[in-house]
């Protein structure tokens, strides 16, 4: 039986991600970076709660246009080098094409720019990397078991958590299930997920309880 599994965009992204993105202040670092790299003069930084709930650059470098701004946030695209021989003459501060594509799988992220002398006000492109990823890497990282596929089984499992102050989850519970190995399925991927975003309240992490429904459909 083979073993090995290919992991989704979304989940080898998440991997990423944990490396680029260890705090807020590795966000600000990789965007200055960014911009220092697109020529800019003046560079605007704008943070609220310690960077949790804000992050906002701006700056007046080279811009992006709207081709650009389809691209920059994929895995492994950059305008900074185009072959490995380019490695050994990197003049600028990034270059592996990592940055955008991580911050934005466990963000909520928006850019807007623009470049010199076009007729166009600019373009801006929001990705949702938060919830939507979410349940794109429970839908890619839990299977049907096979149990309940032929016993004909489907429905919701409900799976409360609690998100720790540090982003840990704990306490899984199965609040309601439907059997047949698919509640134990459920379990497994919440257990598996990326840390969370800890919850806030008046600027303070809390501990937060969550109820997710984990839907299980035959096609
Ligand atoms: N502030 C900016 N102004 C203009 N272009 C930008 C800006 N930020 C990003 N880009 C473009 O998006 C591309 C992708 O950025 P990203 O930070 O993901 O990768 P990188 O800087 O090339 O490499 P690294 O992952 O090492 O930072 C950049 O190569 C650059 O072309
Ligand atoms: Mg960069």
């Amino acid at each position: 039986m083979s073993v090995i599994k290919l992991l989704p965009d979304s989940v080898a992204n998440q991997i990423a991600a944990g490396e680029v993105v260890q705090r807020p202040s590795s966000v600000v670092k990789e965007l200055l970076e960014n911009s220092v790299d697109s020529g800019a003069k003046t560079i605007r930084l704008i943070i609220k709660d310690a960077g949790k709930t804000l992050i906002h650059v701006l700056d007046d470098g080279i811009g992006m246009n709207k081709d650009d701004l389809k691209k920059c946030f994929f895995r492994h695209t950059t305008s900074k080098i185009r072959n490995s021989k380019d490695l050994y003459s990197l003049k600028t501060m990034g270059f592996r094409g990592e940055a955008l594509s991580s911050i934005a799988s466990v963000s909520h992220m928006s850019i807007i720019s623009n470049q010199e002398n076009t007729k166009s006000l600019g373009y801006e492109i929001k990705l949702e990397g938060g919830e939507e990823k979410l349940f794109e890497y429970l839908g890619k990282s839990i299977s049907y078991p096979q149990m309940a596929k032929e016993a004909g089984v489907k429905g919701k499992v409900y799976v409360q958590f609690v998100v720790e102050k540090n982003g840990a989850i704990t306490d899984i519970k199965i609040i309601r299930g439907i059997g047949s190995g698919c509640d134990e399925e459920a379990k497994k991927a919440v257990k598996n997920m990326p840390k969370w975003e800890p919850g806030e309240q008046r600027g303070k992490p809390v501990r937060v309880r969550f109820v997710l429904p984990v839907n299980f459909s035959l096609r």
